[in-house]
């Protein structure tokens, strides 16, 4: 039997998600509160880890050892580092990198130590679901029925695209171009930041639970990320991720 995983960083990104939930129940373990209950008869687990790698790392786990999930979702936002890349697309990470990781020399850098990989992919499945659902997303303006025509001009949103590839995560809230530039030196394929997906994606890894992180773009991780990350995750962010949900879960 399925149980589905869906983890947000932040309750802005997952509050939504929560109340999509029938017969929910509530959890409290390490400071976090799971909440259990079935969307559209599907058994499902969802939880906000709060920021970080350590944060999100734990989290899974506990959704994994606790919750015995088989898959897991991670919604939320990030920062646009392509430069097609536009507040209110969104990205599918293929792939994860934990940018900040540096073991060298005793490790080549961004390798995750002994376990010899430094890039995790989510599982392709998963992907072509998720591909397939989010397409409705972004069908006939269906994003302008159910984002208010104030907030679609504040964030210069009009037909958002959906996008794949590389992600890279950290513990680094993206806030000026020379870190994006030293970022893009390294991985110039590189989509989009955020501050999870990476740590999440290497824990599933290791579990062997099949993963896809899903982001939706806030900020262009440049000297205004800070007033777009948090105007558009308090506007705008949960209402992506009902949507991308309840597309998947369909
Ligand atoms: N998530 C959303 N915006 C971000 C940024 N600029 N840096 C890191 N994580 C983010």
């Amino acid at each position: 039997q399925r149980i589905i995983g869906i983890m947000g960083a932040l309750p802005e990104e997952i509050n939504g998600v929560v109340n999509l939930l029938q017969h929910k129940e509530e959890y409290k373990i390490g400071k976090r509160t799971y909440y259990t209950g079935t969307i559209n008869n599907q058994k499902a687990v969802v939880v906000f880890s709060r920021i970080g790698k350590v944060a999100s790392a734990a989290t899974v786990s506990t959704l994994i050892l606790k919750f015995n999930i088989t898959e897991l979702i991670f919604t939320g936002v990030a920062g646009g580092i392509s430069p097609h890349l536009k507040i209110g697309d969104i990205v599918i990470g293929t792939d994860l990198v934990q940018h900040d990781m540096d073991a060298s020399p005793l490790f080549p850098q961004f390798e995750i130590p002994l376990i010899g990989k430094s890039i995790f992919k989510s599982d392709s499945k998963l992907i072509e679901n998720v591909k397939n659902a989010v397409q409705h997303i972004f069908e006939n303006e269906y994003l302008h029925q159910v984002i208010s025509a104030e907030d679609l001009k504040k964030f210069n949103i009009h037909s958002p695209k959906l996008y794949t590839g590389l992600i890279a995560s950290g513990d680094l809230f993206f806030k000026d171009q020379l870190q994006k530039d030293h970022l893009i030196s390294h991985f110039p394929e590189t989509q989009c930041v955020e501050m999870e997906g990476a740590a999440v994606a290497q824990v599933c890894y290791e579990f062997g639970i099949p993963f896809v992180i899903i982001r939706t773009i806030s900020d262009d991780a440049d000297q205004n990320s800070v007033v777009d990350f948090t105007e558009f995750t308090v506007k705008v962010s949960n209402i992506y991720s009902i949507e991308i949900v309840k597309n998947i879960i369909k």
